[in-house]
C-alpha cells in the first residue's frame, strides 16, 4: 500500500508533481512533462489558475465554442460554451439559426428569490419557541447589519425570515426558513455569512428568554448554509411559429413533424427513463453556458433536478403545444446565476464571455442560459423524432475518431468527405482508415 503524504498542501508546485510521478506512474518523466505541457507560459496567468483551488498541478483544458445568431427578446448573441461533447455547439448553433428566421426566443424573469437555512435541534414547547423566534426576529435583521449594508445599496438583501417545525419529519428538527435577493450575484458568501450570523444570535440569545426552562435554552444548532433548491428563482423561455413554418425541407411533413415532436414531449413528461436524458440534452445547452461564464454548474444541476421532480415525479423541463396552427415550446426551471463576484471578475475567459455576451445582468444571463437550454433540446428532439441522433452527432464524432487513430490533417479532410454520404459508426471510420492505410503503405 502507499505510504499516506503529509503536508501535501505546503509542497510547492514541482514538488507535488514529483511526488505524483514517483508515486503512481512508471514513467515519472513523461508524466512531468505532460502536466508541465499543459502550464501557461504566461505565469502570471498561470499563478492565478493555480490559486483558484488547494494543490493545482496543471490545467485542464475544455474547449470553448460560440454558437451565433441567437435572438433573444430582440437582442442577437454569440452565445459561449465550454463543453467537450462534440456535437453540442453545432447543434445549439442550427436550432438558433432555425428561430432566428422564426421570430427568435421571448424569455422572461418571473422570480429572484434565494434560499437559505438554519437547522437546529429543540426539543420543548413548540409555542415557546415561536415565541422566542419573534422576540429575536429583529435582532437577527440588526446584528447581520454589517453583511447586507452594501447588497441593501445594490437593491437586495433579505428578503424574510421564518421558524419551520419540521418536527414531524425528525424529532427535535427546527429551521429558519431565510430567503434573500442577491441581484446581480449568486450569493452564496453574502447568505452563509447572513445565516451564520442568525446562527450565532440565535442561539446566543436564549438565556435571556425568561419562558424557556434550563433544557430548552439548549438550543442546538447543527448547520447553516443556502439551499440550491430555488424554486421561486425562475425563468421561462419560449419559441413559437406557424406548424407550417416548421419545415425546412420537403422531406420532412411539418403537421407531422410536430405532432411528433409533442408527443416526444409527452413522453418525455410522463416516462422518467426518457426525463433523464431528456433533461441530460438540455443540460448541454444549460452547463455549458454556465461554465464558460464563471458560473456554479454543480449547483444548477441540483437545483433543475430537483424542480423536474418536485411534483413528486422525475418530469420534462420543456414542454410543447400545438393548438390552433401555432407549434409552441417552452421551458421554465430555476436558475440562481451571478454576473459579479466569484469568478466572473477574475478568470480572463469569463471576463470576455460576459463581455460577448454585452455584459449582462443575472436577469439576462438567467434568460441566456435557459434559452441555450431549450435550443438544445429543441436540437436534440428534431434529430430524434427525424433522422435519429446518431447522423449528426457521429459526423462531429468522426474527427475525434480520427484524432484517436492519429490521422494527419490530408487524412482527416479525406475522410471527412468519404464520410458525407456514409453512415459514421467507430467500425465503419476504423476499417475504412485501416484499408486507406494499407493502400497508401
Ligand atoms: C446527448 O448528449 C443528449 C441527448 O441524448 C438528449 C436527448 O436524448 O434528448 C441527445
Amino acid at each position: 500500500m502507499i505510504a499516506p503524504i503529509a503536508g501535501f498542501s505546503k509542497f510547492s508546485k514541482e514538488e507535488k508533481i514529483e511526488w505524483l510521478a514517483n508515486t503512481y506512474f512508471h514513467d515519472s518523466e513523461a508524466v512531468t512533462a505532460l502536466l508541465k505541457k499543459y502550464w501557461n507560459s504566461d505565469e502570471k496567468l498561470q499563478k492565478l489558475h493555480d490559486e483558484f483551488i488547494e494543490n493545482t498541478i496543471t490545467n485542464f483544458y475544455l474547449p470553448l465554442g460560440i454558437a451565433p445568431n441567437f435572438l433573444i427578446n430582440d437582442t442577437m448573441y454569440a452565445v459561449p460554451m465550454a463543453i467537450e461533447e462534440s456535437s453540442v455547439v453545432a447543434a445549439a448553433s442550427k436550432a438558433a439559426k432555425f428561430w432566428l428566421d422564426r421570430g427568435g426566443f421571448k424569455a422572461t424573469v418571473l422570480s429572484t428569490e434565494k434560499v437559505g437555512q438554519v437547522h437546529f435541534m429543540y426539543f420543548g414547547a413548540t409555542e415557546k419557541l415561536q415565541r422566542y423566534f419573534e422576540s429575536i426576529k429583529p435582532e437577527l435583521f440588526a446584528a447581520t447589519k454589517h453583511i447586507t449594508k452594501n447588497m441593501e445599496k445594490r437593491g437586495g438583501g433579505i428578503t424574510h425570515i421564518e421558524l419551520r417545525d419540521k418536527t414531524d419529519d425528525l424529532n427535535g428538527y427546527f429551521q429558519l426558513h431565510c430567503t434573500f435577493e442577491t441581484v446581480d450575484s449568486m450569493g452564496a458568501n453574502f447568505i452563509n455569512s447572513c445565516l451564520e450570523q442568525f446562527a450565532k444570535t440565535f442561539e446566543s440569545n436564549t438565556a435571556s428568554f425568561a419562558e424557556f426552562s434550563a433544557e430548552e435554552k439548549d438550543i442546538q444548532i447543527v448547520m447553516s448554509i443556502l439551499s440550491n433548491y430555488v424554486p421561486n428563482c425562475l425563468v421561462r423561455a419560449e419559441v413559437n411559429c406557424p406548424v407550417a413554418d416548421l419545415t425546412e425541407n420537403e422531406n420532412v411533413d411539418a403537421d407531422e413533424f410536430a405532432e411528433k415532436f409533442v408527443r416526444a414531449i409527452q413522453i418525455a413528461k410522463t416516462e422518467p427513463y426518457r426525463a433523464v436524458t431528456h433533461n441530460k440534452g438540455i443540460m448541454n445547452g444549460i452547463d455549458a453556458v454556465v461554465l464558460a461564464t464563471g458560473n456554479d454548474f454543480r449547483a444548477i444541476e441540483a437545483g433543475i433536478h430537483a424542480y423536474a421532480a418536485k411534483d413528486g415525479r422525475y418530469t420534462s423541463l420543456t414542454d410543447a403545444s400545438v393548438k390552433d396552427g401555432v407549434f409552441r415550446f417552452w421551458i421554465e426551471i430555476p436558475l440562481s446565476l451571478g454576473t459579479v463576484g466569484g469568478l466572473t471578475s477574475l478568470h480572463p475567459l469569463v471576463k470576455l464571455a460576459l463581455e460577448m455576451l454585452g455584459e449582462p445582468n443575472a436577469k439576462e444571463l438567467m434568460q441566456i442560459v435557459a434559452v441555450a437550454g431549450l435550443a438544445q433540446n429543441f436540437a436534440a428532439v428534431r434529430s430524434l423524432v427525424t433522422t435519429g441522433i446518431q447522423k449528426g452527432h457521429m459526423k462531429m464524432h468522426l474527427i475525434n475518431i480520427l484524432n484517436q487513430l492519429e490521422a494527419t490533417e490530408e487524412e482527416k479532410a479525406y475522410f471527412i468527405n468519404y464520410f458525407k454520404d456514409k453512415t459514421v459508426t467507430h467500425s465503419a471510420v476504423v476499417n475504412a482508415f485501416s484499408e486507406y492505410k494499407s493502400q497508401h503503405a
